[in-house]
């Protein structure tokens, strides 16, 4: 989707102008308001829209514009307006007309200032996200018409350089949603990998690491995990050094990439598994971080490590009451193949560390619990680092993909510790997304850690936020872009 920036411009195609609460209008509004003699001021009089965020008002065609629609989008409360209010009314708009059949959508934030017309476009890139690939027989009333975003505004330059980290983001949620929403067929480990590379595009530096390179550093159990599977487990690392000092120790990201989870010899129950393809979503979101870092060159040292396996239940898969010995030379007796994720993890984090990182989060869709805990409105953060912790809670503010901090402690270790081996997978029932943080926590020594469980959050059956029109929300990259931003960059 294109996006450009304009002082002025004849209207063409559908145009959205804010409205606050109250039905104050912005000026974009007014000067409609003057052109159709009215019809604005007529139509709202006429309807229950008020200006409230959320609040849509379509006007078709009306006589003294060349608009084909008039749209007037609730921007909520004036003097709340912020970033992320802003990107709901682009997200909002764009949602209106996507499939209207308008080619264009103009945003008029004239008098509104740079950050409100770029996040405008940046909330209606991402609301404009689909995923058609695989569809064949859409009717052409079904498919986007809009194909272009134009945003008038005072001064352009403040403007574009607002939105030029913005359109970077907005490629790396893209990303992270097409890997999440790719089928297991597709994007099997080999195939991630190799998707992974294609940063190289980007000034990304990617290294894979196959099976062979895996058993000689005795990554066990990651490789366990994928012992069932016909496609090779992989191990990608992302480097984008963009700090002024490339020596500098870098940020590590650690993403959990379970391009499909059949349980394995625990096998899940044959209902909802198919959503199990995007058990990969952490790997994803590492990978979308990656391409808006690089994107937008980003002053900083960043490396994404993620761990691709294929979860499946097979004469050589893994067994219940398996010992393996993980890269650092834990033992952990594997009580249940469906606790996979931790596995893939803690080697992908052991080989994180070797970089001897600044700080380390790891993003995972570890357990069901955290769904039961927080539902899909937050992810579940775990760390050994309340700075690290606290950065990451203002980030997702920042960014509106919210985190909510849970415990760990040494109190949790007496449920996973083992009769046979240093620890097992499975905690039990009890405080089920701790223990699996527990677990990560016996690898990170003193690294300031942050685990972030987005089995929640990664995707969703449906979504009243307009910037996730699909099941993929590509959750972590705003986040991560938004944590880089402001504490790992000066
Ligand atoms: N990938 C799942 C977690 C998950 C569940 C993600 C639902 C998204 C939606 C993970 O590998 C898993 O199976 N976890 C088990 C752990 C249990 C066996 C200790 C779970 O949550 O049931
Ligand atoms: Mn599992
Ligand atoms: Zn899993």
């Amino acid at each position: 989707m294109k996006v450009s920036f304009a002082e002025s411009a004849r209207p063409e195609g559908a145009v959205a102008v804010a409205v606050f609460e109250g039905l104050r209008h912005s000026k974009g509004a007014d000067a409609l308001d003057q052109a159709t003699d009215g019809a604005i001021s007529r139509a709202e009089k006429t309807s229950r829209f008020q200006g409230k965020s959320g609040q849509m008002l379509d006007i078709p065609a009306p006589a003294g514009t060349e608009a084909d629609l008039v749209l007037l989008a609730g921007a909520g409360k004036r003097d709340a307006a912020d970033a992320l209010s802003w990107e709901a009314f682009g997200a909002q708009a764009m949602k209106a007309v996507l499939c209207s059949g308008a080619k264009t959508l103009m945003f008029d934030m004239r008098a509104l200032d740079a950050v409100a017309a770029a996040r405008a476009a940046f909330g209606a890139r991402l609301a404009a996200y689909r995923f058609d690939k695989y569809r064949t027989k859409l009717s052409d009333d079904k498919k986007p018409s809009i194909g272009a975003i134009t945003v008038l505004c005072d001064d352009l330059k403040a403007a574009r350089s607002a939105y030029a980290p913005l359109a970077a983001e907005a490629d790396g949620v893209t990303l992270a949603r097409d890997l999440v929403s790719e089928p297991a067929n597709v994007l099997h480990p080999e195939e991630f990998a190799r998707r992974a590379q294609q940063l190289g595009e980007y000034g990304v530096d990617v290294q894979v690491l196959d099976e062979k390179a895996m058993q000689k550093l005795g990554m066990n159990a990651l490789l366990s995990v994928g012992n069932g599977s016909n496609f090779g487990s992989r191990l990608a690392v992302m480097s984008w050094m963009g700090a002024d000092d490339p020596k500098a120790p870098p940020l590590v990201l650690v993403g959990k990439g379970v391009c499909f989870d059949t349980g394995g010899i625990s096998l899940k129950p044959g209902a909802g598994m198919w959503d199990m393809k995007g058990d990969m979503g952490g790997a994803a979101a590492v990978t979308g971080a990656m391409r808006a870092l690089a994107g937008r060159k980003a002053k900083a040292n960043v490396i994404g490590i993620i761990g691709l396996v294929e979860n499946m239940p097979d004469a050589a898969a893994t067994r219940p009451g398996d010992i393996v010995t993980s890269a650092d030379g834990q033992t952990i007796e594997i009580q249940n193949t469906d606790a996979e994720g931790r596995l893939v993890l803690v080697d992908a984090l052991w080989y994180g560390l070797r970089f001897k990182p600044r700080q380390i989060i790891d993003f995972a869709t570890l357990t069901g619990a955290i769904i039961i805990a927080l539902g899909h409105e937050n992810a579940g953060l775990f760390s050994n680092d309340d700075a690290l912790a606290n950065a990451l809670l203002a980030a997702g503010k920042a960014s509106g993909e919210t985190v909510w901090r849970l415990p760990i402690g040494p109190g949790y270790d007496k449920l996973i510790d083992s009769k046979y081996a240093d620890m097992k997978n499975i905690g039990g029932r009890a405080a089920g997304s701790i223990t699996a943080a527990q677990f990560l926590h016996r690898f990170v020594g003193d690294t300031p850690w942050a685990h972030i469980d987005i089995a929640g959050t990664a995707w969703k059956d449906k979504s009243d936020d307009a910037r996730e029109p699909v099941w993929a929300t590509g959750f972590g990259v705003r986040l991560v872009d938004n944590f880089v931003a402001r504490t790992c960059e000066d």
